[in-house]
This record gives structure tokens, sequence and C-alpha cells, in this order.
């Protein structure tokens, strides 16, 4: 009799258990747990052994040949996945429903088929007319793309394989691609690793770059097996929120290139327009001159990118004040309070704390500590700080102010967008800090910032609050 080789998968993390259980082990969450058919890429009993086939190892040094690659036109997605798509290769794009990706890569389908390349867009969430509509919006209904509404990756596959090669593959969305090598429901994680699975052979076949388009998450995670993050060669993450126009594309995974530079883009009604200086843009609705706002000049990948920080303290009402953190870590804005009450004299303890960044961006730079703790101790204190004055620097748990990298790209970002003062850890000074024009005051520990700002919060207004605080 044939063995019973149903097994039970976590929804959440794809662990595989041989009977069903409450809570996943793997990944502790709770009802994640389901019975689905055997994996596919599981030996069956009826699959006879092969006999290997010996191959020849190769040494180390020798010709090696740069990944080909194929440009996308659309210079801001060429700058995330390091230069083009590269053939053969397979990258996921996730992101929350909503935030533009199937528009983002029929633009960038629209580009290639126009540059005379073949590029096929089968999108399994949508029928052809959404398609179209977009793509008519778009003003791109005229570019020789090739669509199709499919899930069946077998019908895809066969499809694709026919006629010219193509160049780009895009498939929208995996979690809709279902494989008849696997036997459980479309959606489940067994679905979505053996479509994946499909998917990457072909292209590695055909050497046709695909990428797949991954659901999120409530938790950011893209959905369905974290397996086929591993699986693929590069994973892009889109960004942004609801309240914001703007757009970041970020790498978070990739094997042929960089996975620190960001591409922005701006949603607009004839769709997504790339961004090429994102400082003017996240400074653009600057609030000038009100207390707890700050310019923090950070990096991201090479590119210089000048945000705004801003800091609401508030006496609280509650027992547990609140603190909240919007665009950056919660985990760092706790160490940042920390220091500034063990060294600074700042008691924070009654008070709410609210930081956000500016713009909808996430930013995860520690040099971002100070300009943090500026924006904090600004809006404790009522003084503004000067708003032609750039900061930037980690701050370390005994409160000194400890160098970044990339002071002089900073210091040269500010000086190109007006700003004529910095305050930045010692280092930056002689590290680029003379030819940028910018007079850069050297911070060596936050407590000097903030008798800087405590000082003239008392010479702008009345009672010093932060001294009130103290004792
Ligand atoms: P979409 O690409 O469908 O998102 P995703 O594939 O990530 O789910 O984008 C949907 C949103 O973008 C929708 O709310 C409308 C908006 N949008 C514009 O603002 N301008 C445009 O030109 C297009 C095509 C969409
Ligand atoms: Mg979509």
């Amino acid at each position: 009799m044939a063995k019973n080789t149903a097994s039970f998968t976590c929804q959440n993390c794809g662990a595989v258990y041989g009977r069903w259980q409450g809570r996943c082990e793997a990944c502790g969450e709770w009802n994640t747990i389901s019975e689905e058919g055997a994996a596919a890429d599981r030996a069956g009993p009826g699959r006879s052994a092969r006999k290997g086939r010996v191959f020849t190892l190769e040494p180390l040094s020798g010709e090696s040949l740069d990944a080909p690659r194929l440009a996308s036109g659309i210079p801001e997605l060429d700058r995330v996945t390091g230069g083009g798509f590269v053939r053969g290769s397979v990258l996921l794009l996730g992101g929350d429903p909503g935030i533009g990706k199937s528009t983002l890569l029929i633009q960038a389908t629209a580009a290639l088929a126009q540059g005379g390349h073949r590029a096929i867009y089968i999108s399994g969430e949508e029928a052809i007319a959404q398609v179209r509509l977009r793509a008519d919006r778009l003003g791109l209904a005229k570019a020789p793309v090739e669509l199709a509404s499919e899930t069946s990756v077998e019908d895809i596959i066969a499809t694709l394989s026919q006629g010219k090669t193509p160049r780009l593959i895009i498939i929208d969305s995996i979690q809709t691609m279902w494989t008849d090598a696997v036997e459980s429901a479309p959606g489940t994680v067994t679905q979505v690793r053996g479509a994946a699975q499909a998917l990457i052979r072909f292209a590695k076949r055909s050497g046709a770059a695909v990428i797949l388009v991954g659901h999120v998450t409530k938790d950011g995670q893209i959905a369905g097996p974290r397996v086929v993050e591993h699986m693929v060669d590069a994973v892009l993450s889109f960004e942004g929120d609801g309240a914001h126009q703007f757009r970041i594309l970020r790498a978070v995974k990739n094997r042929f290139g960089p996975t620190d530079e960001i591409g922005v883009f701006e949603m607009t009604g004839m769709g997504l327009r790339e961004v090429s200086n994102p400082s003017e843009l996240f400074l653009s609705e600057r609030d000038l001159g009100s207390p707890g706002t700050v310019v923090f000049a950070g990096i991201e990948g090479t590119r210089p990118l000048l945000v705004e920080f801003q800091a609401l303290v508030a006496p609280t009402s509650l027992g547990t004040p609140r603190r909240s953190v919007v665009g950056w870590d919660s985990s760092r804005l706790s160490m940042v309070l920390a220091v500034l009450e063990a060294h600074c004299g700042v008691k924070l303890g009654g008070h709410d704390v609210y930081l956000n960044v500016a713009g909808g961006l996430r930013i995860n730079e520690p040099a971002a500590d100070l300009a943090a703790a500026a924006a904090l101790v600004s809006s404790l204190a009522g003084a503004s700080l000067p708003a032609e004055a750039v900061y930037f620097g980690e701050i370390s748990l005994s409160g000194a102010i400890r160098p970044v990298a990339q002071s002089a790209a900073r210091l040269k970002e500010a000086a190109k967008l007006g700003f004529t003062k910095a305050f930045a850890p010692d280092a930056s000074r002689t590290d680029g800090g003379s030819d940028s024009g910018l007079s850069v005051t050297a911070i060596g520990n936050l407590t000097d910032l903030v008798a800087d700002i405590a000082a003239s919060g008392r010479r702008a207004k009345g009672p010093p609050r932060i001294a009130a605080q103290d004792g």
C-alpha cells in the first residue's frame, strides 16, 4: 500500500510536520499549520534512484564574465538592481497592496519592449482589460508588450518556451500561481514554493530575466515561505505609505549587486515618476524654524540624502508615557532617550515622545542618532534649531558622539542644498569638512549639544524648561 504522504505545513514559515499541532515550533505562530500534499521536491517512493553523472571540478582562478545585464530604462530601478536585470536571474519584488508594484513593472516592461526586447507581462490577479486600462492611463498602450492573464505555471512555461526567448518576464503575483506538480491548493506555501521553483528553473534554462511579484503580510514579510526569498537571486521591497506619494525601492538581497542602494519614485496621476534628487523632495515641505524639527544628513547606499526629523515631547497624562516613532528604529529611540536621561540630565519620564521622519521615509542608519537627539531636546526646550544646519553622528551609550562613514559626501550634499552649518562628530572636520564650505561644529559629547540647545532656548524665551526638569 502507498504510504500516506500528507504532511502539515506552517503557512507562515514553511516548516513541515508529520502531524497537526496548534503552534509552529519553528516560528512560534499559532494556528498556521494546515494539511498539504507532499512537497514536490521530495523524491517519492515511485522515483527510481538515478546514478550520478560525473562532472569536472573547476579551479577558483579563471575567466569570469560580468553578469550580462539588461538596463530597464528606468535609472532609479537600475540603481537598486545594480545596473539592470541580470539574464537568467529571478527577482522577487515585495510590497504592500496598492503601493505601485504593478505600475512600476508595467512601466519597466513597456520601456524594455519599446527598446526592441521581447517583454512579457503575466498577471494572475487582474484581467487583461485591467492591465490595458492601467497601461492606457500611463500612456504606454502603444508599447509592444505581450500580455496574458494566466495562473498555471505549466501553461506559462509552455507558452514562453515558444518563439524568441523573452528578455523579461513579469509574474504578477507568485501567490496566484499554481503548478500541477504539487497537490495542495493555490496560495499555500507548498504551491508558492513549487511554482517559484518551476519558474526559477525556466529562467536559468532560458536566460530570461524573471520578476516575481510577492505580497506582503501585515508585518512587512513577503507572504509565503521565506524559502522563496532564499531561492531567488534578488529581493526588492517597494515601500511607502498611503499618505505620501513617495515610494522607496530597496534591495533586501542581491546576488549581483549592492543591497544598500535605494530608488526614489513619486506616484503621480501618470504613474511612477523618478526622483533623481530626493533630498530636494524630502525637504520641500520643510517646517522652518519650529522647535523639534531638524535636518539629518544621511546616506542611502552611495547617495547622500537629507531628511527632516520631527520630534514632539509633551507632558503625559498617562501613567506610562508614550514612545511613538515613525520611520526610525524604536529601540534606537529608547537608547537615545536613555543616554539623554543618564548623561545629560534631560528627564523624560513624565513626557510622551513622538518622533517622525518626514515624507514617509524609513531611516536605518545609526548616524541619525544625533539628529534625533537634537530634535527631542529642541522640542522639550521649546527652542528651534538653526534652519541652515544639518546634523549627523552616532551616539554611544556613554554619550560620546562617534564618527560615521562618508562625512564628506554628507557635507557636500548639504552645501549643495544651501546649508551653511553642520553639527557632526569630531572627525568630520578633517574628513572632508574643510572643503565642503560648511562651518562644521564638532560635537564630542551629547552633553555639549544639549547645553547648546538649552542655552538658545533660554535666550529665546522665559524660564529654562530643561533645567526645571533637573533634580
Ligand atoms: P498598483 O500598481 O496596482 O499597486 P500594487 O500592484 O502594488 O498593488 O497601484 C495601485 C495604486 O496606485 C492605486 O491606488 C492607484 C495608484 N495609481 C496612481 O496614483 N497613478 C497611476 O498612474 C496608477 C497606474 C496608479
Ligand atoms: Mg498589483
